[in-house]
């Protein structure tokens, strides 16, 4: 990386050279990491709307092209040519796995499927009603005290809380559905490869065999890549503060769960077929309900639209609204919703109010429809982004434990409370 000197800033008259961080594409940054002991003051930018926490090589975004590419390749490129397991090895690992090493991953997680009973007890004491997302919170924070050969920061450890974290999560979301169903929790197969195996233990009979639909089998696949990693989003940004603190990888995760449930993150998927519902519910047309987003008198809001970062369509969205058109005319989804997005996206990119500020459908406008008519609960839809989002996870906080700059996270603050005052007894208040 080369740096040069070329940004200043003059504070009462004192102008300062501050060091300029080169990025190999995309937004160089102004680094301000001296100014508060140079001049005492500090940045302010709530949101992180301008603030770069890190250097990461793994994910790039270019949100006014629509761009995203993992370790460099598109992602039009790995969801036509890849698998699941192979984009886990590329952005945990930074390169494509050779034939042997993807083998050895399969067969690693594989093996690793299997839950102790104990995580088999912890799920069945919540209640049959609880949402999912707090369940794989807590479950997945419960891993480490269940498998402690896996916790620490030496590289075998890491390596182990890799495999344990693809292959378990993976059984725990699958448990999460069966739950829905109210089917016995049988035993993963050691055998299959990763989505098959998913499915069979989210979907098959008391037998364990379940005919998986080869268009279910390669939609699924593909949303999980579609999903793998998206730089600094609230979750991953989570995983790292967390991690920062040099949490255990399970904690720090779990944390990242917490974040991707929230309905302006992850939970949009959720959210949208909500929305959707609701629409038809009320009986308003697509464009009386546009209509009060755009009034914002309500606080709604279209889920499932809109970006901090892509100010253009969504590169997941596009790929999503493909397949969605594949699989729905395939399996028979609800045709009448998908017509009724659609309808909404076409009104919404016509509508000045969106133009204006370049909002468009994200990787959560249609996913919703895909996983419904692949038989998902609408609880279960953000547990299956956290399945995808998993490697990226992983990825970001290994990147970040081998980085020696890493200090724990510790944003400052504008402080605007009182000054300074004397306790009062309680009978003088
Ligand atoms: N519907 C209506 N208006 C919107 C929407 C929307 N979905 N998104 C943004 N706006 C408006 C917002 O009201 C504001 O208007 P004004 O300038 O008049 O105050 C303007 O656009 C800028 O919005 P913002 O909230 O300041 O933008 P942000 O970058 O802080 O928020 C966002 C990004 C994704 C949280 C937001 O677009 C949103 O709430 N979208 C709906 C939820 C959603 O779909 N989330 C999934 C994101 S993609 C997957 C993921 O990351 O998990």
């Amino acid at each position: 990386m080369t740096r040069a000197v070329d940004a200043r800033l003059t504070v009462d008259g004192t102008t300062r050279e501050l060091p300029l961080e080169r990025s190999t594409v995309g937004n160089d940054g102004v680094s301000v990491a001296t100014l508060l002991s140079d001049t005492g003051l500090v940045t302010v930018d709530p949101g992180f709307m301008n603030t770069a926490s890190c250097e990461s090589s793994i994910t790039y975004i270019d949100g006014d092209q629509g761009i995203l590419r993992y370790r460099g390749y598109p992602i039009e490129q790995l969801a036509q040519n890849s698998t699941f397991l192979e984009v886990s090895y590329l952005l945990i690992h930074g390169e494509l796995p050779t034939a042997d090493q993807l083998t050895a991953l399969n067969e690693r997680v594989a093996r690793h499927m299997h839950v102790h009973s104990g995580i088999k007890a912890f799920l069945e004491a919540f209640p049959r009603d609880a949402h999912p997302m707090a369940v794989l919170s807590g479950a997945t924070s419960a891993l480490s005290t269940f498998y402690p050969e896996s916790v620490g920061r030496g590289e075998h450890e890491i390596e182990l809380a890799t495999v344990q974290l693809l292959a378990k999560t993976a059984t725990v979301i699958a448990y999460l559905q069966r739950r829905f169903t109210g089917g016995d929790l049988i035993e993963p197969s050691r055998d299959g490869t990763y989505v098959d195996e998913f499915m069979r233990i989210a979907f098959s009979g008391t037998d364990g065999s379940l005919d998986i639909d080869p268009t279910i089998r390669r939609a699924l696949d593909l949303l999980l890549i579609l999903h793998a990693d998206h730089e600094q989003n609230c979750s991953t940004s989570t995983v790292r503060i967390v991690g920062s603190s040099q949490a255990n990888i399970y904690a720090s995760i779990s944390a990242g769960i917490g974040a991707l449930s929230g309905p302006l993150h992850g939970g949009a998927n959720e959210a949208a077929l909500g929305m959707f519902d609701n629409i038809k519910e009320s009986g308003d047309t697509v464009e009386q309900f546009v209509a009060k987003v755009k009034d914002k008198a309500e606080g709604a809001r279209l889920m499932g639209f809109g970006h901090r970062v892509y100010k253009s369509y969504d590169p997941r969205g596009a790929v999503v609204k493909d397949v969605a058109n594949t699989v729905l005319a395939e399996l028979g989804g609800n045709d009448e919703t998908f017509q009724m997005a659609q309808r909404l996206e076409e009104i919404a990119l016509s509508d000045e109010y969106f133009i204006e500020r370049k909002l468009y459908p994200n990787v959560d406008f249609y996913t919703g429809l895909l996983y419904s008519a692949m038989g998902f609960p609408r609880q279960m839809f953000t547990p299956l982004f956290a399945l995808g989002r998993m490697p990226g996870w992983i990825a970001h906080y290994r990147e970040m434990m081998e980085d020696p700059r890493t200090k724990i996270g510790r944003p400052r603050q504008i402080y605007t409370g009182e000054v300074a005052r004397d306790y009062a007894p309680m009978d003088q208040r």
